[in-house]
């Protein structure tokens, strides 16, 4: 006999969960797939984010982060530090536990909206009269009748070829948020997102980072400015960027792995590392999901195919989040949940592609909305700018933190923000004003003439809004 419900969701990431949580806030029967596992085999929902993404890494982001300031920056303060020490174990249990509460929240959440949660693996079995038969394959086998389907399944890491993850020297994502040990040589290949947040957990706790980089930019999605700000404090905290290299044989040792490759200049080298993190981008997950069953698209590249509004080929059929083209980041992931569920309710589900943020949770943060200052030259759009740098912030220098800087770009001729590029403290909460102020379609004068508190890190993104107009106060 199978289950019946109006909404299936496959995968409990952010973009499913929260495509279930809204679905049954909207009246729907729904139930909510997810396959994760923790420690014990039990459910960890929460998908790639809570597990080994966003949350376990901000987690040892912050308390790496403390770890650096006891040993370096408290002593301005007045404030000796004797004797410290590091308790990476401890460091990475307390990581679990943040990870488990939201775990937890997540199973909560579930119940207290009567969504029906599966333990175990989702696939498609075949379309019928009454919907999509799916079957779920967990500690029992179970098989659900759909009216409609969310497919959320997220991605997984690339693999470089010759280089299989064991996840004890060539690591993901998930073994670099595990280890137990800091390594004293690490390598990164990928200068992308997660290996400067990595690369910076384990510097900080004591590795040498070497960074080796396939393209010849750095940062190549951000703002050229702030990339380049970005590559001058990494490099003085110690990171190794190398850019343009060309990865050649990996080959693993007994404790040790050596990477060859051939650097910028074309001179072949041989490095040697404890541990290897390989994160050089995420492909979508659709293995086990037997869409050929049922002719369920994908596209060229493996992401299930969809239009602007998430429907794939088949009627009633959605996908989201990362299993989707589109930049792989939660939030976005969540707003497609939303926008999907709300839609399968006749209603307008809208997401805003244009006013989607992105953050690296590095020291200094960088947060960016909108499009950066190369992008606009290359479609030929008139604009201004304005900077503002955190060294002339009253809130910033109390801090003892004042790196960086904000910047606008606003439209010549109307005003309208284009982009907001920030990087220094606390960039990932200031970039919140900047997208509001951008899915408004304010003016970089609107942000000039609001009240921002003082002394706070906010008034350097006002001050950046008007010096726009070369009409900065603090600078
Ligand atoms: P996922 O979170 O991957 O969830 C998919 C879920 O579906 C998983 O639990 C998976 O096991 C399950 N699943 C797959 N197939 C099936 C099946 N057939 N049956 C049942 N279950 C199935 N993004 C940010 O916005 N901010 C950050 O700070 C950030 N940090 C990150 C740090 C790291 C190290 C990594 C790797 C990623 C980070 N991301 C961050 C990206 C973010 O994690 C993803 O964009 C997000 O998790 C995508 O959500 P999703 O729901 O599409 O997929
Ligand atoms: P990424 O796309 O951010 O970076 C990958 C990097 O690897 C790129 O710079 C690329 O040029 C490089 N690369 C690719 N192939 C290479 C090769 N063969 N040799 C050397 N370099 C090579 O991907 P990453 O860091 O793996 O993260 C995946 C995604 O996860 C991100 O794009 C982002 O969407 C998400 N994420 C988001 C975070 C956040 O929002 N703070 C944090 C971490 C991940």
């Amino acid at each position: 006999m199978s289950k019946n419900f109006d909404v299936v969701v496959i995968g409990g990431g952010p973009g499913g969960y929260i495509a279930a949580i809204r679905a049954a806030q909207l009246g729907f029967s729904t139930a909510c797939i997810d396959d994760w596992k923790n420690a014990k085999g039990g459910a960890a929902p929460g998908g790639t984010c809570t597990n080994v993404g966003c949350i376990p890494s901000k987690a040892l982001l912050q308390s790496s982060e403390h770890y650096e300031h006891a040993g370096h920056s408290f002593a301005e303060h007045g404030t000796e530090v004797k004797g410290l020490s590091l308790d990476v174990k401890k460091m990475v249990a307390r990581k679990d536990t943040v990870v488990k509460q939201n775990n937890d929240g997540i199973l909560y959440l579930f119940k207290k909206n009567k969504i029906t949660f599966f333990h175990g693996r989702g696939s498609f079995v075949k379309a019928g009269d009454g919907g999509y038969e799916i079957k779920v394959e967990g500690a029992a086998e179970e098989t659900l009748l759909a009216k409609h389907v969310v497919v959320a399944t997220g991605s997984t890491p690339r693999i470089l070829p010759g280089a299989a993850f064991d996840e004890k020297l060539i690591l993901t994502n998930t073994g670099a948020l595990a280890l137990t040990e800091v390594p004293k040589r690490l390598g990164v290949i990928g200068a992308g997102v997660i290996g400067l947040e990595m690369g910076s957990v384990w510097r900080r706790l004591g590795s040498e980072v070497t960074v080796l980089e396939g393209l010849p930019t750095f940062l190549g999605a951000v703002d050229e400015q702030v990339a380049k700000e970005a590559h001058k404090q990494f490099t003085k905290q110690g990171l190794a960027i190398s850019l343009g290299v060309k990865i050649g044989a990996i080959v693993t040792g007994k404790n040790d792995v050596t990477v060859n490759y051939v650097d910028d200049k074309g001179a072949a080298q041989k490095a040697v590392f404890d541990k290897l993190i390989i994160s050089i981008g995420r492909i979508p997950n659709t293995t086990g999901l037997n869409a050929e069953a049922v002719g369920l698209q994908l596209d060229e590249r493996g992401f299930v195919a969809v239009d602007g509004e998430c429907k794939t080929s088949l009627a009633n059929v959605w996908a989201v989040g990362d299993v989707v083209r589109g930049p792989m980041l939660a939030h976005k992931a969540e707003e497609e949940g939303v926008a999907v569920a709300e839609r399968i309710a006749g209603q307008h589900g809208h997401v805003n592609f244009n006013t989607i943020p992105w953050v690296i949770y590095t020291a200094p943060e960088i947060a960016w909305v909108g499009k950066t200052e190369q992008q606009l030259k290359a479609e030929n759009v008139a604009y201004k700018t304005g900077s503002f740098p955190f060294l002339a912030n009253g809130r910033a220098r109390a801090l003892g933190d004042t790196t960086g800087f904000v910047k606008f770009l606003a439209d010549a001729k109307t005003d309208e923000i284009l982009g907001v590029h920030i990087i220094g403290p606390m960039a990932s909460e200031l970039i919140s004003e900047a997208v509001v102020a951008m899915e408004f379609r304010a003016s970089s004068e609107d942000i000039g003439r609001i009240c921002h508190a003082h002394p706070s890190l906010s008034e350097a993104v006002k001050e950046a809004a008007l010096a726009v107009e070369g009409r900065a106060l603090n600078f």
